[in-house]
């Protein structure tokens, strides 16, 4: 068995210790003070699938029981555990998309990649994934909210691809890690909450500001959260005792609510900047719906994604994330979560370099 590279980590690790962040795709870290960060026990016996009450509340999210979800660290590991959990032969996954969701399956088995409209908005045409089913798919692979370029697929279409799935025996796994940035009524329902053939991922890593943490979970039917566990113990086992207590106190209703509006805030006050960056520019992009990615074409001058993204590195000390790294030359993707001032430094920077380019 082989795996790819992971294009952005080992670009992120060649850059992030010495230059300006502007490639990180979840918001500034919250302050850690605020939570409680000691556990009442380490515990003798640790849940293995994580505590209880905790899945319990996260399941409620999906109309699903505690036995219905499996607390992993971070959505990596969710998608991991459920990837060598259920991937058969095949899988179709709709890309652009984060690498880890097209480089795992193709570790186990065959994708057939089904790509989205860049020219309609990163529409997702649900016959073009129905097109791409074969009598051997064990699964159907969909990021939503999408990570490149923070589109959000509409609810008739993710039904349609959940109707596909299921008509093939098939499990709709959709990665919903940026759903948090969203209102309810902006975002369709997760997958796991659509039917026997749906699976959904998240963690706190994005809009919780929480990456650190490292706390995820998998929700969906218990045949598969089962299978999912059985790979967990062999990875890590049980969740982190002090990310599960940081987590039940970061998912408390009030809570939740508190650190969601922080982030909706500065996200939204962030992408007016981008917004500005990019017309002052004239660049092209197609705008984002939601959480902190932009992902927006490489300025005229430039000879790729990651041609440019070097010389933004060298000359401004500022990291972007190379549109090669989702297959997308053309494209670079900009990070937009951290603090507003550093957002600001970020983009004077940016905005010097692309006029001396002029
Ligand atoms: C779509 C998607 N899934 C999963 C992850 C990894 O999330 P976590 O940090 O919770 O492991 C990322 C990180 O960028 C992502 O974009």
């Amino acid at each position: 068995m082989q795996i790819e590279p992971f294009a952005l980590e080992r670009w992120f690790a060649a850059h992030e210790a010495d230059n300006l962040m502007l490639a990180e795709s979840g918001v500034r870290p919250l302050d850690p003070t605020r939570f409680d960060l000691v556990p009442e026990d380490f515990g003798y016996v640790i849940p293995t699938d994580g505590d209880p009450g905790l899945r319990a509340h996260i399941g409620e999210r999906y109309d699903r029981d505690a036995d219905e979800v499996l607390l992993t660290c971070g959505a990596q590991e969710a998608n991991f555990v459920t990837f060598a959990a259920l991937m058969g032969e095949h899988a179709v996954v709709v890309t652009p998309t984060y690498q880890s969701l097209h480089a795992l399956p193709e570790a186990f088995g065959a994708v057939t990649r089904v790509e989205l409209d860049a020219g309609a908005d990163w529409r997702l045409d649900p016959e073009a994934v129905a097109e791409a089913i074969r009598p051997d798919t064990a699964l159907v692979v969909l990021n939503n909210p999408n990570n490149p370029t923070g589109r959000v697929h509409r609810p008739d279409r993710v039904r349609a691809v959940y109707e596909h799935a299921a008509d093939a025996g098939a499990y709709l796994l959709c990665d919903g890690v940026y759903r948090p940035f969203a209102g309810a009524d902006e975002v369709p329902p997760p997958a796991a909450s659509l039917g026997p053939y749906g699976v959904s991922t998240c963690s706190l890593s994005k809009a919780y500001g929480l990456a650190g943490l490292r706390f995820g979970w998998v929700a969906g039917p218990r045949e598969v959260v089962e299978a999912a566990a059985q790979w967990k113990d062999y990875t890590t086992i049980s969740p982190p005792a002090v990310s599960q207590r940081v987590a039940e106190q970061a998912l408390e209703p009030e809570t939740e609510a508190e650190i969601l509006a922080e982030s909706r805030d500065l996200a939204a006050r962030n992408h007016e900047l981008v917004r500005e960056f990019v017309d002052r520019h004239g660049l092209a992009w197609t705008e984002p719906e939601t959480g902190v990615n932009a992902f927006i074409e490489v300025p005229d001058g430039f000879f790729g994604g990651r041609s440019f993204c070097e010389r933004v590195v060298e000359e401004a000390g500022v990291v972007l994330a190379p549109g090669e790294a989702f297959d997308q030359p053309d494209r670079f993707r900009l990070g937009f979560g951290d603090e507003t001032a550093h957002l600001e430094e970020g983009l004077e920077r940016l905005d010097e370099l692309l006029e001396r380019h002029a």
